[in-house]
């Protein structure tokens, strides 16, 4: 159970329309496998930002099977996605996933550490400049004691004024209240996760936004 009552959850749940019937039978399959996905709460709010924003290039930080990617790369049919995952289990599924679909093309799968990646992906923007390969959407959603370091590489690839949205701030209110069951396991995320949210709010050349929708969601823009 999250920090929101079963019933508010299925309350909201019961309102969630997936894109379309593919995507609505892949968020089955990784339901049934228990693979971590975007919470129905989550895609609903993300499809509302991706609406308004409309972002031509979209890095996502933690692939898994796919399903967000696919859902970015759908959601907008003229941006291109990238999407980054080191874990040997689900690289094989989400590279059939892609292959699988049209949008597949769009997404250009990376495999490997993220930081690693993402250290290659500013070197070769520093030595091949190019505003157009800027990113105007990052979402964050993988190893939830690095997002610091996730998000100071992504804000180095991303353009002034672009959206970065990072998932799970809550996690299932650890971040808030010891309390909360299985809190104290993971304290070292507890203590990376609270000195992100503080380093974000400190920064005043970032709008944020923090919400308690999903897993918690933190909407961070930066100023143009
Ligand atoms: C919550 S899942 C991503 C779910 C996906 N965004 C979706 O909604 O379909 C997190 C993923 O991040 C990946 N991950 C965690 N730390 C990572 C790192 N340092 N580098 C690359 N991938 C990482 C994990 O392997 C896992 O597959």
């Amino acid at each position: 159970m999250g920090f929101t009552s079963d019933k508010v959850t299925d309350y909201l749940s019961s309102y969630y329309k997936p894109l379309d019937e593919d995507l609505g039978e892949l968020r089955a399959f990784n339901e049934e496998r228990n693979v971590p996905l975007i919470l129905r709460e989550t895609e609903t709010f993300l499809s509302l930002i991706l609406e308004m924003t409309q972002p031509r290039r979209i890095l996502e930080i933690g692939t898994a099977y796919g399903y967000s990617a696919v859902f970015f790369a759908r959601s907008i049919p003229e941006a291109t996605v990238t999407t980054i995952d080191r874990n040997i289990h689900m690289i094989p599924v989400a590279s059939s996933v892609f292959e699988d679909r049209p949008e597949g093309r769009r997404i250009d799968f990376r495999t490997g550490d993220a930081e690693t990646i993402l250290d290659e992906m500013i070197e070769e923007m520093r030595s091949h400049p190019d505003d157009d390969l800027l990113y105007d959407f990052v979402f964050i959603d993988a190893g939830k004691s690095h997002y610091r370091d996730f998000f100071d590489r992504a804000e180095q690839l991303a353009r002034p004024g672009a959206l970065i949205v990072c998932d799970n701030i809550l996690m299932h209110g650890w971040t808030v209240d010891r309390s909360y069951e299985g809190a104290r396991r993971h304290r070292t995320n507890v203590k990376y996760m609270r000195q992100f949210i503080e380093y974000i709010n400190g920064r005043e050349d970032l709008t944020v936004s923090l919400l308690a929708s999903g897993d918690g969601l933190a909407v961070i823009r930066l100023h143009d």
